[in-house]
């Protein structure tokens, strides 16, 4: 590939720039680019375009984004650092409007947030639209929200408070009012080809036979039949959200512009919604195709010429096992996301807290690789979609004694967090049309740890369970994220019911507008209120993780095997490295039983040696400092050389 002759826009400076981060990216891009699209005969024009708008874009960063861009390629793993917190949010609930959430940024920085992911903002399908997930333009904001103007304002005035905006990037698809889609209505063949449609049932029924479905209640089977086409249209999530067919290079040129262009409207991080969708191929489950990684490693090439800045988060519900590609292969030298939801983790951790043992999670643990340079997880408690235990299928299998059981394991979790009455848990069903299937669950992350009612005194145990979660996701190595009313435990809101648009679709339980009473009892630091028991508890926990070099992302948790199935042990940091080491070791610890659990230093030493090897060792001393649920406690190791583990406590002795 010549660049020179594309090149000639930018000064000498730039120039050398853009060139360099072309030779060190182009080799991955055009590989991607050659698999997915070289057989097309105007393979090359398409190239040729590509090119053109990546410069383009580059050519129209602003000053202060190229600022930025320089900042980061020097500091590559920031977004890693054990100072970073990720703050979840739809922007109406949350503030109002933009202009709202920019007023909210005194709260999000006594919380220590660097990372600010506002879910959909752009222009919305009109009527029913999966919380904006159906997005009619890719190149305006929603109007209630505000305007580019307000935008602007929000992403500087959060740079300037050390946040990053982070934004949705629906890949996957679009809404059936967006212009594409009108054009293939109106039987543009150009536009007709941006979607996977079927004159017949023929091969949407061959399809069927192997794909899943997300919304088997609200939006049963993956294609729609569109009455202006005459023809099925694939569509995985709700009958408006059509999918995008990769195959056609047109939608990849379409899909970079309008990252890129958001990208120098100063988002710095993208979630990229529903990855695993993006190729179908028959007889598959149409997830996790290789084709789809090759796109999004186009991506990474791409933001890395044009936008050095931009991090790219994978949003994969999927197994543990098929996770770690999202974020690319180290020794083969593959570059895909940064960041990825860590799903099976937050789901384990959940599983863990109901059955009160945490053999699933372990096996999560010890099944999750190191971390390739450059990426992390995201550790999450919960988010504004439903717990799928599903991604879990293949620990639960892996550690239950048959294949009956590990069914029945996940069949209680599902009820343990849906039928009220049997356990603490106050949560839904998700899509529950057959009530023998492994159904997601939905709630609040308060609700679904017990919380009922603002009485400090009947909640006691449900705060514990709350913080214990936090705890996991904080320490576990990646980047933690507080979801919007989690730190002001909130609970579910059931006000969804009464709405037309919404009554079908169960997620909207854990959608609440943020409480603003809570928030002044906070404010107020009235002790007694459930509010400010769980923000200061989740505040401490936040300020002692700053604290520790060990919970950056890029230190490997080491998993401790304890007789205890009850609690889950694992240290960061480095145990062999003295006190010199850059990354003192931290010992954490998690009790997920509701009964006390006393473990003894010297089994838990002999513990560490069988898990980590004989190296291993840690001596805890009287003074060690200590940070979890029950506070800052002195640690106490006292005569009798016993750990006590209170009820759901999690401790980080270091
Ligand atoms: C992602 C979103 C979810 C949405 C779906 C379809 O999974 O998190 O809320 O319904 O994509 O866009």
């Amino acid at each position: 590939m010549n660049f020179d002759s594309h090149l000639h826009a930018f000064d000498p400076l730039r120039r050398a720039q853009l060139q360099q981060r072309m030779e060190e990216h182009w080799p991955q891009l055009d590989a991607c680019l050659q698999r997915l699209y070289g057989s097309q005969i105007e393979y090359s024009a398409f190239i040729d375009t590509l090119m053109q708008a990546i410069l383009h874009a580059s050519l129209e960063r602003s000053k202060e984004l190229l600022q930025l861009d320089t900042r980061r390629m020097q500091q590559a793993e920031w977004f890693c650092s054990e100072q970073m917190l990720g703050y979840c949010a739809y922007v109406d609930r949350f503030a109002g409007n933009l202009q709202g959430v920019e007023q909210r940024i005194p709260h999000l920085q006594d919380l220590g947030v660097s990372y600010l992911h506002l879910l959909p903002f752009l222009k919305a399908r009109k009527g029913e639209n999966d919380g904006g997930f159906a997005v009619a333009s890719f190149e305006e904001i929603q109007a209630e929200l505000g305007d580019l103007n307000d935008l602007n304002n929000l992403t500087r005035s959060l740079r300037a408070a050390g946040i990053s905006l982070c934004s949705d990037l629906v890949l996957n698809h679009v809404a059936d009012d967006h212009p594409w889609a009108l054009a293939a209505k109106e039987e543009d063949p150009y536009y007709q080809a941006f979607f996977h449609t079927f004159a017949d049932r023929a091969l949407p029924d061959q399809f069927e036979q192997t794909v899943g479905q997300i919304f088997p209640q609200a939006a049963p089977g993956n294609f729609t039949f569109d009455a202006s086409l005459q023809k099925w249209v694939w569509t995985t999530f709700y009958p408006f959200q059509w999918d995008l067919n990769y195959a056609n290079p047109q939608v990849f040129l379409q899909m970079v512009k309008a990252l890129l262009k958001l990208a120098n409207w100063g988002i710095e991080v993208f979630r990229l919604d529903s990855t695993a969708f993006l190729w179908k191929r028959l007889g598959t489950n149409c997830m996790n195709q290789a084709e789809a990684h090759w796109i999004l490693q186009a991506l990474r090439s791409i933001v890395q010429i044009a936008a050095p800045a931009v991090v790219l988060k994978a949003e994969a519900i999927v197994a543990t096992a098929d996770l770690p590609a999202y974020l690319g292969d180290q020794e083969k030298q593959i570059k895909e996301c940064q960041i990825a939801y860590h799903s099976s983790l937050m789901a384990a951790a959940w599983m863990a807290l109901a059955e009160q043992q945490t053999d699933v999670l372990q096996c999560v643990i010890e099944r999750t690789p190191r971390l390739p340079r450059q990426a992390t997880w995201l550790t999450y408690v919960r988010c504004h979609d439903d717990i799928g235990w599903n991604v879990l299928r293949a620990e639960v299998a892996a550690v239950s004694e048959s294949a009956s059981i590990a069914q029945q394991r996940l069949q209680a979790v599902s009820s343990f967090y849906s039928e009220q009455g049997e356990g603490f848990a106050d949560g839904l069903r998700f899509q529950a049309s057959d009530p023998s299937a492994v159904h997601g669950t939905v709630g609040m992350a308060a609700s679904l740890c017990g919380v009922r009612g603002r009485a400090m005194a009947s909640n006691q145990m449900a705060v514990r369970r709350m913080l214990l979660m936090y705890a996991l996701a904080m320490s576990f190595g990646g980047m933690p994220l507080l979801y919007m009313g989690d730190e002001l435990a909130q609970t579910n809101d059931s006000s969804y019911l009464d709405d037309i648009d919404r009554s079908h679709d169960g997620r909207w339980l854990q959608r609440p507008m943020f409480d603003e009473v809570a928030m002044n009892q906070v404010h107020h630091a009235d002790q007694a209120s459930l509010a400010y028991v769980v923000y200061s508890g989740l505040q401490r926990l936040l300020e002692k993780r700053r604290q520790l070099p060990a919970f950056s992302a890029q230190v490997p948790s080491r998993l401790i095997r304890l007789p205890q199935s009850s609690v889950l042990a694992f240290v960061r940091g480095e145990l062999e490295g003295g006190t010199n080491s850059q990354y003192m070791p931290v010992l954490c610890l998690f009790n997920f039983s509701e009964l006390e659990v006393v473990l003894d230093q010297a089994q838990l030493r002999e513990a560490m040696k069988m898990s980590l090897g004989l190296g291993a060792d840690l001596v805890l001393q009287k003074g060690c400092s200590s940070c979890g649920v029950d506070g800052d406690v002195q640690f106490n190791a006292g005569s009798d050389d016993r750990i006590v583990l209170a009820a759901y406590a999690a401790l980080w002795i270091s």
